[in-house]
């Protein structure tokens, strides 16, 4: 195309490849300038009508009649007129222009998914996109469109969606689509909402009871439910006892033969990334029946006792005194009491003084 400018008087006919360039950013493009006549220079100017001379992102390649000018890796601030000017030796001078504009095409930037949050909260589904002339967005949930605001669903100003009081019933896909009316340009992200849940713990029973010494069992329950499914963890004082072997939501503590210092409380915890809780069990352990406990008790020491005098006055009578015990007799009557009564080995002060004599 050619544009004729002036006079049939004018040397000089100037023309450009093109009128009017439409850009996005960090694209390239190259413009040749023709002219018709006797020129003795061919010069560009930009739009801050500076003379172009070659740089990093413009070229310029020269050759008789026509000049090319290239200019890569396009910014938003190169937007403008560029002109092409030729001069004759008279120092007459004609021009032509071509008129560039830059564009951001639709970007989104760090568009995550899924996009985790906790039950109950606001959510706010990111949706990080822009372009020039600036997007208009739309939200779309299982492929309907959020067309205005409802109590559960808010448009925000800056492109993102707001889920109140998100649920488990909330979670999808939530497409966040972009559009660029004036250049018919679309695009879209979807983006995967995930809702976890703190873990709730329950428990069948509370409470056990066990007799001591008797090689009994208690088997403690713990039911937690959560999203994700959260992991069990036994601890007994505020140490971690066992990473529980999990069946389903369910996980099972055994402790066996059961001792008196098995007794107390038992604490099993469910944690997810939502959350963490815990449960207190307790474990009563009985003795032996008290009645004969006591009795065998009183046994004992009456008889330790006489053994003691008779094994200090007349250690002869006695069968044989090893080097950790003083009378053999002891060690009998003890044994004997344990058969009958079951004095338990629990008991250790009772259990170190029979063996201390
Ligand atoms: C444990 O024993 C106590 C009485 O000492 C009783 O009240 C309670 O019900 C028992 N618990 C169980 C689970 O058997």
């Amino acid at each position: 195309i050619f544009v004729l400018v002036g006079t049939f008087l004018l040397l000089l006919l100037v023309s450009i490849s093109l009128k009017k360039v439409e850009l996005s950013v960090g694209e390239s493009k190259f413009f040749t300038c023709t002219v018709i006549g006797e020129p003795v220079s061919l010069d560009w100017y930009n739009p801050q009508g500076e003379r172009m001379v070659p740089s990093q992102r413009v070229a310029l390649h020269n050759e008789g009649f026509r000049s090319r000018l290239t200019l890569y890796n396009a910014k938003i601030e190169d937007a403008g007129i560029y002109r092409c000017q030729a001069s004759d030796a008279q120092g007459h001078t004609q021009e032509a222009t071509v008129v560039l504009e830059i564009y951001q095409k639709l970007t989104f930037r760090d568009v995550r998914s899924p996009q985790e949050f906790r039950q109950g909260d606001v959510a706010e589904v990111v949706c990080d996109v822009s372009s020039s002339p600036v997007p208009v967005v739309s939200w779309f949930y299982n492929n309907v469109e959020i067309i205005e605001d409802t109590e559960k669903f808010q448009l925000l100003q800056n492109n993102n969606l707001q889920v109140q009081r998100v649920t488990k019933a909330d979670e999808g896909v939530y497409r966040c689509e972009a559009r660029v009316e004036a250049r018919g340009e679309i695009d879209f992200r979807d983006i995967i909402l995930v809702v976890n849940v703190p873990p709730v713990v329950s428990v069948p029973q509370q409470s056990f009871n066990a007799t001591a010494d008797y090689g009994e069992s208690v088997t403690f329950t713990c039911r937690a439910y959560g999203s994700p499914e959260p992991d069990i963890t036994w601890h007994r004082y505020d140490k971690l006892i066992t990473i529980a072997a999990k069946s389903g939501s369910c996980t099972t503590l055994t402790v066996r033969n059961i001792q008196h210092d098995d007794g107390g409380s038992y604490t099993c915890k469910a944690s997810n990334k939502a959350g963490e809780v815990e449960h207190e069990l307790f474990l009563k352990v009985f003795g032996e029946d008290t009645f004969f406990y006591w009795v065998s008790l009183i046994v004992y020491y009456v008889t330790a006792y006489f053994a003691l005098v008779l094994c200090l006055l007349i250690p002869l009578s006695f069968v044989s005194c090893g080097d950790n015990c003083s009378c053999g007799s002891l060690s009998v009557i003890y044994m004997q009491l344990k058969a009958k009564y079951g004095i338990s080995a629990h008991n250790k002060n009772l259990r170190k003084r029979v063996f201390t004599f």
